[in-house]
């Protein structure tokens, strides 16, 4: 392997499906190597808030090519995480709502919209020391990322921490139907046409079912650092 031509680091893909943990650990995780961190999850939250806004549909894909091709995405830290700026405004708040959600789980499977996201993505992490963080990282934005994860646990384990995220913010729904969301979520970013949700055949993968955040953590600094001094070698 060759040391890293990239300017400020490598490049660490942190792939898997919703309620694995990728967010937190990825926050985490670049705060304790000193890397950028990029949520592309935020950056598809994004392109939908904004082709709601402008009354476009989902299935528009002339506009919603054109909608892209006038949007800045970027990050700001903010403390402890990060804000998330469209042409300078916050949306940090509007991208996260379920009405979006929903809307983006459509909006990101629509080609215009992925290859769109695609070049903004490879264009923010062309210099390394970034983690990025989403479905399709380490299979087709970078396939070439020194480092890859796929981060996973058990649908069981994942609706449970869905519903106890829900139950504390007060909504009144139970802990089988949010299992059974999480499972027919992930059928949708598995079977969808265009970057479905996949392991890179070279990714290390961490079953966090019974892994605490802070042994995740550990494991995943662990593997980065002796990456890295691999690559310092040879
Ligand atoms: O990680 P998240 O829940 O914020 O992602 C929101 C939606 O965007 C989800 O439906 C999966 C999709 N997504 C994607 O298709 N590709 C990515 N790289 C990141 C997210």
């Amino acid at each position: 392997m060759s040391a890293p031509a990239r300017l400020n680091g490598v490049i660490v893909a942190i792939d898997g499906p919703s309620g694995a943990g990728k967010s937190s650990l990825t926050k985490l995780l670049a705060r304790r190597l000193g890397y950028i961190n990029i949520d592309t999850g935020a950056m598809f939250r994004s392109v939908a808030l904004m082709a709601r806004r402008a009354g476009i549909g989902c299935e528009q894909d002339a506009e919603l090519a054109e909608l892209c091709t006038g949007l800045k995405i970027g990050f700001e830290r903010d403390g402890e995480g990060y804000r998330v700026l469209v042409n300078g405004e916050d949306v940090s708040k509007a991208i996260r709502t379920e009405e979006i959600g929903i809307l983006t789980s459509c909006i990101s499977a629509r080609k215009p919209v992925r290859d769109a996201l695609l070049a903004m993505q490879r264009e923010m992490g062309a210099f390394g020391g970034v983690i990025l963080e989403g479905r399709d990282i380490g299979t087709v934005v970078f396939p070439d990322a020194e480092v890859k994860f796929f981060l996973s646990a058990s649908a069981e384990e994942r609706g449970r921490r869905r519903w106890l995220e829900l139950k504390a913010r007060g909504e009144e729904v139970t802990l089988e139907e949010t299992i059974a969301k999480v499972i027919l979520r992930d059928q949708q970013d598995e079977t969808r046409k265009h970057a479905p949700l996949k392991r890179a055949d070279d990714a290390v993968d961490i079953d966090s079912t019974n892994l605490s955040i802070d042994e995740v953590l550990d494991l995943m600094e662990r593997t980065v650092r002796a990456r890295l001094l691999e690559l310092e070698r040879n």
